[in-house]
């Protein structure tokens, strides 16, 4: 009796992140449930013919409908944001739920309940970002939030509405290691920014480029370092989160080195734009890119693609933060063209990511297919306690699948479809694009064609992190 597939994917070349094989893919229930070649007839069948299929992108740094200090607004919520995930190939995204200081944790998270049920296209779970913790927070809340499936967090070394001193930080990396969650740390150093940013100010160095000297690379090497310092102390692994170049880059393989548990997470916009981005003069397009850390420059940006290649990045995420450029609650805060300092940090991303990174570093010969999925999909997914039903192309994971096509296509925002009007990448050439992404053996996007279905994407509880052997107290 042939078994029963509600899909079959045939002729695909399948990629993990140890293996390329040729395989059809069985799919039941939403899950995968066969490969091998010569599978029995699906309900449905598509015919990859030989093109290369990854696991759906996962997407561990990205912002969605995050709630912003009035005039500021995310211009992508979980219905946009999510759209725009699945067309570049991401079937999983892990956006945050924001503390503000004063705020419960779990109202929090109830909040950004409210905003993404029913809306998202791709499954999610939540981050949580901790500002404010109280002694109820840590006693309390963080550890029965972690017990309910919200595993990983984020720190703020800077800005000022985030950031925690160092004592702070000890008080969360504790909890993060007697409960067994992952810290991802922002390092950069608040105090040294809000030196230069008035000295610059007094001298009339506001515009969109001189958010660049600010936030020179040495705030973030003496933050990295602080936080892998803070993180030896108490003994616990720690994510360092959007590395820019090659100072930070050091001060990760140092600590590698003294056997530090330190993973590290890099961006597109290290690899694909300069400090010149955000302007070479006063004009104001460069708040297009302004984003912190700031891109640096063209050796920086080989320092990343080395750092990708050798092993040292984890995991590569969009941080998508979506403003909008002309309009008054993103890049031109209440209509207007402002100083540096108040322009929303963040760029939209997580349509061009995994398009991005194939096209340039696969098929321009930097790294591996199989390096390809571990950064964008595998480790995202141990990282985070997704893994084996999410980042993998095996038996009982579930059928997210991109299978991608090749080709010379320019990259214009009017082909994109998050909602902010700019792409930082607009005119690169894209020399490959998902022509199907599949969730949970849907098709979610034909190459052409967007399919909502209400609902669709899921709320995921995510485990403990599944990058190292369990050893926590
Ligand atoms: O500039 C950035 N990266 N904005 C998003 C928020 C963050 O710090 O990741
Ligand atoms: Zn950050
Ligand atoms: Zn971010």
């Amino acid at each position: 009796m042939p078994e029963h597939f509600d899909l079959v994917v045939r002729q695909a070349r399948v990629a993990t992140a140890s293996d390329v094989f040729e395989s059809d893919i069985g799919v039941r229930d939403g899950r995968i449930v066969s490969l091998g070649r010569g599978l029995a007839a699906g309900a449905r069948e598509i015919d990859a013919a030989g093109r290369v299929v990854t696991p759906g992108g996962v997407d561990a740094h990205c912002h969605l409908d995050q709630p912003m200090p009035a005039p500021l607004r995310m211009a992508d919520d979980f219905d946009t944001g999510t759209r725009a995930a699945a067309c570049g190939g991401t079937t999983t995204v892990i956006p945050f739920a924001a503390q503000e200081k004063g705020q419960s944790l779990r109202a929090a998270v109830d909040d950004y309940h409210r905003r993404s049920d029913g809306r998202a296209h791709v499954d999610y779970a939540f981050h949580l970002i901790v500002s404010d913790p109280t002694p109820q927070v840590l006693a309390e809340e963080l550890p029965a939030l972690i017990a309910e499936g919200y595993t990983s967090f984020k720190i703020y070394m800077t800005y000022d509405d985030m950031k925690l001193d160092d004592g702070q930080i000890l008080d969360v990396l504790a909890v993060a290691r007697q409960r067994g969650a992952m810290a991802m740390v922002h390092a950069e150093n608040a105090d040294a920014i809000e030196w230069l940013t008035k000295r610059l100010e007094a001298v009339g160095r506001t515009a969109p480029r001189f958010h660049a000297h600010a936030r020179p690379m040495l705030v973030e090497r003496e933050a990295t370092h602080r936080a892998i310092s803070l993180a030896e102390l108490v003994d616990v692994p720690i994510l360092i989160v959007h590395v820019s170049g090659r100072e930070a880059v050091e001060q990760i393989r140092w600590a590698r080195a003294h056997g530090l548990k330190v993973f590290a997470e890099t961006c597109p916009q290290y690899l694909f734009l300069t400090a010149a981005d955000l302007g070479i003069d006063d004009s104001y397009q460069g708040a297009r890119c302004v984003c912190s850390p700031p891109p640096r420059d063209a050796s920086n940006q080989q320092v990343i693609w080395d750092a990708l290649n050798d092993g040292l990045f984890t995991v590569f995420s969009s941080d998508h933060a979506p403003f909008k450029y002309d309009a008054p609650e993103g890049k031109k805060p209440g209509g207007e063209e402002v100083a540096f300092r108040h322009i929303p940090n963040g760029i939209p991303g997580i349509e061009t990511r995994m398009p991005l990174l194939y096209s340039e570093g696969v098929l321009g010969g930097r790294i591996t297919l199989e390096k390809f999925v571990e950064l964008t999909a595998t480790q995202p997914a141990k990282a985070y306690g997704l893994h084996p039903r999410k980042g993998s192309i095996a038996i009982g994971a579930d059928a997210d699948l991109v299978i991608w096509g090749e080709g010379e296509r320019v990259l214009r925002n009017a082909d994109l479809h998050h909602a902010v009007d700019y792409t930082p990448y607009e005119g690169m050439r894209l020399r490959a694009w998902p022509a199907y992404t599949l969730v949970g053996g849907e098709v979610v996007w034909d190459g052409k064609d967007f399919h909502p279905r209400a609902g669709r994407g899921r709320f995921l509880r995510c485990g403990a992190p599944t990058l190292l052997p369990r050893r926590f107290a």
